[in-house]
């Protein structure tokens, strides 16, 4: 049974029928009455997910348990710090074993890419990337989903990152190879996209250090936080300095379309990459992107345990 640890990982053609399918799921969760209901097909009846958290989550915490109960199964949640896992405790490989001795699927939100590829190396069971340092999968597929509700295919728009070369905008230029939308960076050099990543998206991807250039015919706006749970070292003040260029804001959307839309993968930290205006606009679709993780989770979900 495939894992889902990166979107440069999955055939394009899956990629897809993930998104035809949480499309499919959202629709049919619309017509249950009760918020709480089981969805009309159970595929985790008599499953047990292990979800792992080593950084805090609301989002993907709250949705990847409301999926897995929604779809019949059970989960159990697992922080770092309940857990044996990691350096000086036990390793991840030991874990991984472990845990597949006893769940049917596991979900892991941690540090370094290396520790995901060792879990999934060394267990029997599939496993989801919940966010690592270098990428979060489910975050962007969630984002290309609600994408197309509001403006259709993807393919051939244009979306705009601003700001830092997060984790989230590594899976967004990879999401600009598999499903064929161009993407450009702007923010300071020193916070651009991992190399490494850029050639992947290869000619999908252009920088543009100008903000308010960037965004002119943008189909979409995307930012994310300036600092990331992993970066606890660097200064605000000195963040602030350099990015404040690249802040969100009315006058930035103005520059852009009419109907260009905003996201965000949130936590926001408002008025830092972006302002409450634009946030609480009628441009954003921030709570949209946020609902769409538990049904797009429930298509990786399905995708990863199909027989
Ligand atoms: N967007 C996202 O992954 O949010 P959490 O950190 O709250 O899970
Ligand atoms: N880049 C952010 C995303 C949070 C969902 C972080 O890693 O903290």
């Amino acid at each position: 049974m495939p894992d889902f640890l990166e979107i440069s990982q999955v055939d394009s053609f899956d990629l897809r029928a993930i998104l035809e399918e949480a499309i499919a799921i959202k629709a049919k969760r619309r017509l249950l009455s009760s918020r709480g209901a089981l969805d009309p097909e159970l595929p985790m009846q008599n499953h047990v997910a292990a979800l792992i958290f080593e950084k805090p989550s609301t989002r993907t915490r709250m949705s990847f348990d409301v999926a897995v109960r929604q779809l019949g199964g059970q989960s159990i949640l697992l922080s770092g710090a309940d857990i044996h896992l990691g350096a000086g405790s036990e390793t991840v490989s030991d874990t991984a074993r472990v845990i597949s001795r006893y769940a049917d699927i596991a979900m892991i939100r941690t540090f370094k890419p290396e520790s995901l590829k060792e879990f999934a190396a060394a267990a029997d069971i599939p496993l989801i990337n919940g966010l690592t340092d270098q990428s979060h999968p489910c975050q962007v597929m969630a984002d290309i989903m609600t994408f197309e509700e509001f403006r259709g295919p993807i393919e051939g728009r244009h979306v705009v990152w601003m700001g830092v070369g997060s984790n989230v905008c590594h899976s967004f230029i990879e999401a600009a190879a598999q499903f064929k939308f161009k993407l450009t960076f702007s923010g300071p050099d020193q916070f651009a996209p991992a190399a490494s990543v850029l050639r992947y998206g290869g000619s999908n991807v252009s920088l543009e250090s100008n903000p308010m250039m960037a965004v002119k015919d943008a189909d979409l706006i995307v930012t994310d936080v300036w600092k990331s749970m992993h970066d606890a070292a660097v200064s605000d003040a000195a963040l602030r300095d350099v990015l404040l260029p690249y802040q969100v804001n009315e006058n930035l959307m103005a520059a852009s379309q009419k109907d260009t839309l905003f996201m965000h993968c949130l936590p926001a930290h408002r008025e830092e990459e972006v302002t409450s205006s634009v946030l609480d606009g009628k441009k954003s679709v921030v709570f949209d992107e946020a609902e769409n993780r538990l049904h797009v989770q429930k298509a990786i979900l399905k995708w990863c345990l199909r027989p």
